[in-house]
């Protein structure tokens, strides 16, 4: 009789999964209209990005979320965007130096942190793209990441009656276009904002700071923030910073993009915004720590035309590197490492 019950309860427990989506009818996945309001964080500049082109909706954003978990978007179906962008790591990926993509592929630099892109001109570590929306064609035709066709994954959309219940849900048409797919997945990214560490806590005079990190703050203010520029850590440029290169990688940085000599190994000034999980560090991901990053500013051996801003680091004490990877870690954000907004739909 017992054992009856127990069946008859995974029986009912088969139903309710089976014929009604979990995400759908799971609080913690149900996207309102409050969950995806904007208003510009205190401080923080204008958006570069245009909402009033791709207006924000619970259904696009919810759609946009499920194709970042889906690995529908690859060749052979096994790799999603979230494959390489991990929430946990504020969409970086902890421990590859270099990105792994399909067939175990090795790619050619460290996966970035996906956060505040609303405030970016310029996407990659050279800024070769310019546009958030134009950024996911990268991924998906890059043979070492997605190797998909945009034809092949429309039409692969387009045959699948779920999508085309979501498409029509979040553009009001049935027909799955490449614009519809990228205003989508816009709609998700342009969504990933830190804003809410204890340093903004401490910005904002809600949060102190311990002897520390205030001191390591003040050492960033002298010595960082030329690049590092507050409240997001970057000021958008692209810097040389001496970084020995690597002959087998033989990534030439900016140079690429604009084809000047001067360009040479200058990489995008990452924003330094939960820095601690984004480990490995640089666009090759040849530091494991932020103690390795800080030993390379201070340690002054610099290769290259670096910047002649970073001499100012050489000779920082022991003591005055730690007080600056103690402000670093203030730039944690548990609240968007943690959003359930951002949650992979598949979990169970
Ligand atoms: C195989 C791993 C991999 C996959 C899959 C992948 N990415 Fe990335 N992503 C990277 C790497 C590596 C970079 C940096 C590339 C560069 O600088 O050339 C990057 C860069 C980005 C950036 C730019 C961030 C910045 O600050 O410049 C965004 C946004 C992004 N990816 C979103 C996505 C989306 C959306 C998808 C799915 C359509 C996706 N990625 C799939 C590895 C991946
Ligand atoms: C001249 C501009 C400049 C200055 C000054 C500067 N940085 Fe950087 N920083 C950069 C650039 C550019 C990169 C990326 C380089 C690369 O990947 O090749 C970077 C990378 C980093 C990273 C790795 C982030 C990641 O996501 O991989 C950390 C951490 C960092 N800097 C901290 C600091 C600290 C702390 C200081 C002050 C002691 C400092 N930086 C001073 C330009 C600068």
């Amino acid at each position: 009789m017992k054992l009856k019950c127990v069946y008859l309860f995974f029986f009912a427990c088969a139903l309710y999964f089976g014929f009604s989506s979990f995400t759908e009818t799971n609080p913690y996945f149900i996207i309102t209209a409050k969950d995806i309001e904007f208003t510009n964080p205190l401080g923080f500049p204008q958006p570069v990005y245009d909402f009033k082109n791709n207006p924000v909706t619970p259904e696009g954003f919810t759609l946009g979320r499920k194709l970042f978990y889906d690995p529908i978007l690859s060749k052979d179906s096994s790799v999603s965007c979230a494959f390489c962008h991990q929430r946990i790591a504020a969409f970086a990926h902890i421990d590859h130096p270099l990105s792994h993509g399909i067939n175990s592929l090795i790619g050619n630099r460290n996966v970035p942190a996906i956060q505040n892109l609303i405030w970016q001109q310029n996407f990659m570590w050279d800024g070769g793209i310019n546009h958030l929306e134009v950024q996911p064609l990268a991924p998906l035709t890059n043979n070492k990441e997605m190797d998909e066709t945009l034809a092949h994954v429309l039409d692969k959309l387009q045959h699948n009656k779920s999508y085309v219940a979501d498409f029509s849900a979040a553009f009001k048409d049935t027909v799955i276009t490449s614009g519809k797919l990228l205003k989508a997945l816009a709609q998700f990214t342009s969504m990933m904002i830190s804003c809410n560490s204890k340093y903004d806590r401490y910005v904002k005079g809600e949060q102190e700071f311990n002897p520390q990190e205030l001191n390591g703050l003040q050492l960033f203010r002298s010595h960082c923030i030329n690049c590092h520029k507050e409240p997001l850590f970057t000021d958008n440029t692209f810097r040389n910073i001496g970084l020995k290169p690597d002959t087998a990688l033989a990534d030439s940085g900016r140079m690429r993009i604009t084809g000047m000599a001067g360009d040479y190994m200058k990489f995008k000034v990452p924003g330094l915004r939960n820095v601690e999980m984004t480990h490995p560090y640089m666009h090759d991901g040849r530091f494991k720590t932020l103690q390795q990053v800080l030993a390379h500013y201070a340690n002054g051996k610099f290769f290259t035309n670096y910047d002649r801003s970073i001499e100012k680091n050489t000779g920082l004490t022991a003591q005055e590197q730690a007080d600056i990877i103690a402000f670093l870690k203030t730039l944690t954000d548990q609240q968007f490492l943690h959003d359930r907004r951002f949650a992979d739909p598949n979990f169970r």
